[in-house]
C-alpha cells in the first residue's frame, strides 16, 4: 500500500545497511532501491475513502485525461456518465487489485508489477448542467473566474468527466489510459490529455526529499501533510447535507497546464531566478534562511534597505500571510512534449486539490495576478479545469453513486 512507506522505514533501512568503507554510497543506494522497489511493488488501495491522488508518496508518472460525453439530451447525458463512472469504478477496482495484465489478455503490462497505480475520477461542472442535475452542483464546483495572465486555449479547458492515472512506470499509466477509454469509446470522447512525471525514488539522491520541477526548483514545499489536522478542513470538502452530500469527504482539483519559457528562464543567473521564486536554488530555503523548512522571513531587509524576498516574489504573493490562509495540496508534475511548430511544450502540469477552490487556488491566483508574480513572465497558464471528485466508498459501484 502507499501509505505504509514513511521516512521512518527508508532511513530504518538505511541505516542497517552502512558500511565502514564507502558507507556513504552503500546506505544511499539501499534507500533508493527501498523506495524504488515499494514504489513499483505497491497496489494502491484507497484510504478513508481518500481517492489514490491524495495518497503519498506521490507515482513518478501521471496522465490527466478530459472527456465529453457524447450525447447531447439531458437523460442521455445522464445515463452516457453513469455509464462511463460505472464501467471505470469497476475497472479501478479490479485494476488496484490484480493489475491491468490479469484483467486484459495481451495487456502491454504482461511481466510488470502492479507500480503503485492509482486511479482517480472526477467530474466537471457542465456535465451536471449538461445530465440536468444542475441543483445537485456543489457551489465550489463552478468556472474560476478569468485572470489578467492567463493565456488560456478552450481546446485545452474544461471537460465532463476527468480521469486521473498514476503509476511509478509510464508503461502501466499508458496502457491503463488506453483500456479504460477503449472500454468507455461509445460514450466519451477526449477533450485534451496531458501527462506528467516527476523524478523517479530509483534515481533521487534522497527519495523523500522534495522533488524539483523543469526550472531546477524545489516545489512543494510548502503543502499541508496527510497527517496535520488541517489536512481535512482545507484539502476535503464538507457537504455533511443537502443537494450537494454526493461530495461531502471528497475533493476539488484544480487542473492547470502551465507551459514555462524555459530558455528565457535559463538566460537568468542564477541569482535572479533566486529572487523571482523567493527561495534558494541548492536546497529550497526561503532567501535569508538556513534551511528548506525554515519560515520565510518576510519582513527581513538586507544591507541595501531593500525586502530579501523581493515584493514580487512568487512566495511573498502565494504565502498564506497575503491569502488570509488560503490552502491547498499542491502535486505538480512535469510535461515534457518536445518541441511543436518550433515551439518548446514543456512546463508543469498542476493540479492543487482543495476543499473549495474559491478560497483555495482562485484565492492565490488573484494575489499571483494582482501583486504581479515576478514568475509570470516566464510561464504561460495554457489549460484550465475544475472537477469535483467525489469520496472512494468501497461498496458502491462507483464514487459518484449517491449523485443518482
Ligand atoms: C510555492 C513554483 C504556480 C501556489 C512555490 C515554490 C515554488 C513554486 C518553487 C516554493 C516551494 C514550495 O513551497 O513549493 C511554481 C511554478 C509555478 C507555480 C514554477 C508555475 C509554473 C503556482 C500557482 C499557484 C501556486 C498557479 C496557485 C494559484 C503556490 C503556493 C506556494 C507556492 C500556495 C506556497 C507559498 C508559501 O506559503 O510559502 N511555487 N509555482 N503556484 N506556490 Fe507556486
Amino acid at each position: 500500500l502507499l501509505t505504509g512507506l514513511g521516512a521512518a522505514g527508508i532511513a530504518g533501512a538505511a541505516g542497517a545497511a552502512g558500511l565502514a568503507t564507502g558507507g556513504l554510497i552503500e546506505r544511499e543506494t539501499t534507500a533508493q532501491g527501498d523506495t524504488a522497489r515499494e514504489l513499483s511493488l505497491g497496489r494502491s488501495a484507497p484510504e478513508e475513502g481518500r481517492p489514490p491522488a491524495l495518497l503519498t508518496p506521490t507515482p513518478a508518472h501521471v496522465h490527466v485525461v478530459a472527456v465529453d460525453l457524447r450525447a447531447e439530451r439531458p437523460e442521455q447525458v445522464s445515463q452516457q456518465a453513469r455509464t462511463v463512472l460505472r464501467l471505470w469504478g469497476e475497472q479501478a477496482r479490479g485494476l488496484h487489485e490484480h493489475g491491468l495484465a490479469e484483467i486484459v489478455e495481451g495487456a502491454p503490462t504482461q511481466g510488470l508489477r502492479p507500480a503503485s497505480l492509482g486511479i482517480t475520477l472526477g467530474l466537471g461542472a457542465s456535465l451536471l448542467e449538461r445530465a440536468g442535475l444542475a441543483e445537485r452542483r456543489p457551489e465550489p464546483l463552478a468556472d474560476l473566474p478569468e485572470f489578467a495572465s492567463d493565456h488560456l486555449d478552450p481546446a485545452l479547458c474544461g471537460g465532463d468527466l476527468m480521469l486521473h492515472v498514476g503509476a511509478e512506470d509510464p508503461l502501466v499509466v499508458s496502457a491503463v489510459v488506453e483500456h479504460l477509454l477503449g472500454i468507455a469509446r461509445e460514450q466519451a470522447l477526449v477533450r485534451w490529455s496531458l501527462p506528467g512525471f516527476q523524478r523517479a525514488a530509483a534515481t533521487a539522491a534522497d527519495p523523500s526529499a522534495t522533488p524539483r520541477n523543469l526550472m531546477g526548483q524545489v516545489d512543494g514545499t510548502v503543502n499541508p501533510h496527510p497527517d496535520q489536522a488541517q489536512f481535512g478542513p482545507q484539502v476535503l470538502a464538507a457537504h455533511p447535507d443537502g443537494a450537494a452530500s454526493w461530495m461531502d469527504g471528497g475533493t476539488y482539483v484544480v487542473v492547470r497546464r502551465i507551459r514555462m519559457l524555459l530558455d528565457d528562464w535559463f538566460d537568468l543567473e542564477p541569482h535572479q531566478r533566486e529572487r523571482v521564486v523567493g527561495r534558494r536554488l541548492s536546497d529550497g530555503a526561503p532567501l535569508g534562511g538556513d534551511r528548506e523548512d525554515a519560515l520565510p522571513d518576510l519582513a527581513a531587509r538586507g544591507d541595501d534597505g531593500e525586502p530579501v524576498i523581493a515584493a514580487n516574489a512568487h512566495i511573498r504573493l502565494a504565502s498564506p500571510e497575503r491569502t488570509l490562509g488560503a490552502r491547498m495540496l499542491r502535486r505538480g508534475f512535469s510535461y515534457d512534449l518536445g518541441w511543436s511548430g518550433g515551439r518548446r511544450e514543456a512546463g508543469l502540469l498542476f493540479t492543487a486539490w482543495q476543499a473549495d477552490p474559491r478560497t483555495g487556488f482562485t484565492a492565490v491566483q488573484r494575489e499571483l495576478d494582482e501583486g504581479g508574480d515576478a514568475l509570470n513572465t516566464y510561464i504561460r497558464h495554457e489549460g484550465s479545469a475544475v472537477f469535483a471528485v467525489p469520496p472512494v466508498r468501497e461498496n458502491q459501484p462507483h464514487p459518484a453513486h449517491d449523485l443518482w
